[in-house]
């Protein structure tokens, strides 16, 4: 297993350029799969995420090549219907083959993801809505059964906004017969990403980018062969920025849309951050940063994939700060390595409130999970010696290449397996 050394406290220069977004291309890869014709999916991001939805696909039947930095799926030879526990278990996006494989094969068979370590994360908005749909679901064994005669066009009202339950609805309504409208649709730039990855493939999909989106099902069959690049990652871009902030640095970050950055810039800079927008990123500059309260919340507000990496940052920041998580119950397991490092933070319930401290020390820390493991290597730059950070595959499911990225910034940190 990988670990990381980081010695700190480090001071960061230059400029860092974020991959395409996991969270993006998730969904894409899956949506795939409703298209009988190729599609090329350009810069992937080398992530244990992707590699797992693309062994999900090579599984199912699809071949998939390589060529430079484009992606090559071909789809024509698929008749597997079935996502194995073995996969669905390290990554739970794997649901979102769901609706995809029920309106290509009008058959599914996806593992349970079961909870994960952020919280229990149940799929019945997927279910329940897939069910409108015309489809059947049983659950038996650990597994979703799902069959249809045929899927139709429905009526969809989500009773939270939920990511993946709104990719997947657009998904199965793309072939579904009539039209199916989203109610309460998720806002994330992610899913305008997907729906126009949609759109260029030949579904008819009204209202990107609002909370209602309407789609008109269509034949299969009909949809064009397609390339398509995923937008930039929003949540690295945040994650490198607050590296910048919590060791009193001067970095540009490029390669991403700022405004999917609304909330975030708003924040920080209600903490005093010093931000420069650019036309395709931003750039840090050296900041006295004050305490803050904030909570999380669905797309346009502050993101709970930046949660870990702004409490991380609240540590060094004097004053206090506090947090509220609203989105998962259980995203809070960074605080005890933060505290090991010296951080002062008290837990009430899904509130964090965190005392900002003149110095964080360096301690041996493990990572949880993704974003927790991105919270312990912002804590690590701003320690004192050198931190052993174990565990460090959480961290590569999301960050591409990150101990390069941080070394091309001027960062000391080295990867060894053992
Ligand atoms: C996606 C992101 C993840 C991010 C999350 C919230 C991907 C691959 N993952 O996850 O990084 O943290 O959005 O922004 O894009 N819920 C239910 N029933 C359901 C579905 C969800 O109760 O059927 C609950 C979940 O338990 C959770 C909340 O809704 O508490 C948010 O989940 P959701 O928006 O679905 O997140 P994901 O799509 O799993």
């Amino acid at each position: 297993m990988d670990k990381l050394y980081i010695d700190g406290p480090a001071k960061l220069n230059g400029s860092v350029r974020v991959s395409r977004a996991k969270n993006a291309y998730l969904p894409i890869i899956a949506g795939v799969l409703l298209n009988p014709r190729k599609t090329t999916l350009i810069n992937l991001p080398e992530l244990r995420d992707i590699i797992t939805i693309n062994k999900l696909l090579s599984n199912l039947g699809v071949e998939i090549k390589t060529e430079g930095h484009k992606t090559i799926y071909d789809t024509s030879k698929f008749e597997g219907h079935e996502a194995t526990y073995d996969l669905v278990k390290t990554m739970r996006a794997s649901i979102l083959v769901l609706g995809p494989l029920l309106a290509r094969f009008k058959k599914a068979k996806v593992s349970l993801p079961g909870g994960c370590a952020i919280g229990a994360r149940p799929i019945d908005i997927h279910l329940e809505n897939l069910k409108k749909m015309g489809a059947k679901i049983e659950l038996e064994s650990g597994y979703v059964y799902a069959t249809t005669e045929g899927l139709k066009g429905a009526k969809c009202v989500l009773p939270f906004p939920s990511v993946g339950a709104t990719e997947n609805l657009m998904m199965a309504a793309v072939g579904a017969e009539g039209t199916t409208i989203i109610e309460n649709a998720a806002l994330e730039p992610e899913i305008e990403d997907l729906g126009n990855f949609l759109i260029k493939m030949g579904a008819q999909i009204e209202g990107l980018n609002s909370s209602t989106i309407t789609i008109k099902g269509r034949p299969l069959s009909e949809l064009n062969e397609i390339e398509h690049e995923a937008i930039g990652d929003r949540i690295e871009a945040l994650t490198y920025m607050m590296a910048a902030l919590i060791t009193d640095s001067e970095i540009e970050i490029t390669g991403f849309v700022p405004s999917h950055l609304d909330a975030v810039i708003e924040t920080l800079k209600k903490m005093n951050a010093q931000l420069e927008v650019t036309s395709d990123g931003i750039k840090v500059l050296h900041s006295k940063l004050e305490g803050i309260t904030v909570e999380t919340a669905p797309y346009p507000g502050f993101p709970t994939d930046g949660q870990a990496q702004l409490m991380a940052l609240c540590t060094k920041v004097l004053g206090t700060s506090v947090i509220t998580e609203k989105i998962f119950e259980n995203r809070f397991m960074h605080v005890p390595e933060l505290i090991r490092l010296g951080a002062k933070i008290e837990l009430k319930g899904n509130t964090a409130i965190i005392t900002g401290v003149e110095k964080l020390e360096q301690a041996p820390i493990m990572c949880t999970d993704l974003r927790a493991s991105a919270a312990l290597i912002l804590a690590a730059l701003a320690s004192e010696g050198k931190t052993e950070i174990q565990r460090v595959y959480h961290l590569d499911r999301g960050y591409e290449k990150i101990d390069n990225k941080l070394r091309s910034l001027g960062v000391s940190i080295s990867r060894i397996n053992e």
